[in-house]
């Protein structure tokens, strides 16, 4: 892919009102989502279920692009057309994550890498002739007694500088994602530090590595309180909050910021990303999106419940809330949009 191509690519996943499905979970991560249907995870629930997403009419109204995983971007539709090809006739962008997952860093109790670095650019090269026009690599940064070190998120932002020049060179568009879990006790100070030492540390990399700004996407979590912490703040304190740590941390030659959902409730989740739109309206370099997994298929995969006779109501389930966050993107979500739409 050109230059131009990868800023068409990047542009074209931050449009306005539009932001990306990730279905990208691994199959240890599948499996987890559909033992709490009560579904076996077998190849070919694991298709029918994206089958189910992907081909939901109207869904590209919505969504510029899906996170596929390496078996999915195999596979193909009931009537035989490949994901890819589905996705891209609906006017979606196909990306794939490559990361092979966050494993124990050595000598750093409770912390992780993210590995998959080893064959990169022969993976890359494959995804590209398969159709993939965007990647992801997912670091994760957990808060905690004397963590992170300054260890984990030195290692963690290498490997996204690493990983983001490898998929540049091969002709993808890098989303680049650390996150900060909120899992544990910590207030939303705490996570604003990190997230602020963790974005510079992240940019500081990928500068360092030679990745074209432009040609990249940042997928960050939001600065909200820990998941146990007592006092949880509201939803402007976090738009407040993580859009100052933005302006700090982010160049401005970004191509746009969609963020993780890491947890949030479907509709947190959602009121989160508007506010932020409301607030800051025309006074951002770069536009906020979404690239939410849990948050968009929460009730898609409850009405699912591994049958061919729910694909229907699944389906309105995911647009639904995949219409819920382009009014976000907008800042035009309100909670009277969520009632209608359920009433219809
Ligand atoms: P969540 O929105 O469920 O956090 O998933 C997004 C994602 O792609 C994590 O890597």
């Amino acid at each position: 892919m050109s230059k131009h191509e990868l800023a068409t690519v990047a542009q074209a996943m931050v449009a306005p009102g539009r932001g990306i499905l990730a279905a990208d979970e691994s199959t240890g991560t599948i499996e987890k989502r559909f033992s709490s249907i009560k579904v076996e995870s077998s190849e070919e629930n694991r298709r029918a279920y994206r089958d189910m997403l992907f081909s939901a009419k109207g869904l590209g109204q919505y969504i510029s692009g899906v996170i596929l995983y390496d078996e999915t971007i195999r596979q193909k539709s009931a009537d035989g057309t490949p994901f890819v090809e589905l996705l891209a006739r609906n006017g979606i962008v196909p990306g794939i994550k490559v990361d092979t997952g966050a494993k124990d860093l050595a000598l750093c109790p409770g912390e992780k890498v993210t590995e998959g670095l080893d064959n990169l650019a022969k993976r890359c090269a494959e995804y590209v002739k398969m159709g993939a026009k965007f990647a992801k690599w997912r670091a994760v940064l957990t808060i905690g007694a004397g963590i992170p070190t300054p260890t984990c998120i030195s290692a963690n932002a290498h490997a996204l500088g690493r990983y983001a020049a490898i998929c540049q060179a091969a002709g993808l568009v890098p989303i680049v994602e650390p996150e900060v879990l909120m899992d544990g006790d910590h207030t939303i100070e705490r996570c604003e530090e990190i997230t602020e030492w963790t974005l510079n540390t992240v940019y500081e990399a990928l500068y360092a590595n030679r990745v074209t700004l432009e040609h990249s996407v940042l997928k960050p979590s939001m600065v909200i309180s820990g998941k146990s912490c007592l006092q949880q703040a509201g939803v402007e304190e976090v738009a407040e909050r993580t859009v100052r740590i933005l302006k700090r941390t982010v160049p401005a030659a970004v191509g746009g910021i969609v963020f993780l959902s890491g947890g949030q409730s479907d509709e947190v989740a959602t009121q989160h990303l508007n506010a932020m739109n409301r607030m800051f309206a025309g006074k951002l370099p770069w536009t906020l999106s979404f690239s939410y997994g849990r948050a968009l298929q929460q009730q898609p995969l409850k009405a699912w419940k591994g049958s061919a006779a729910n694909v229907a109501a699944a389906q309105a389930a995911l647009l639904h809330r995949a219409r819920m966050n382009s009014l976000a993107c907008l800042g035009r979500y309100s909670a009277d949009e969520e009632k209608h739409a359920l009433a219809a």
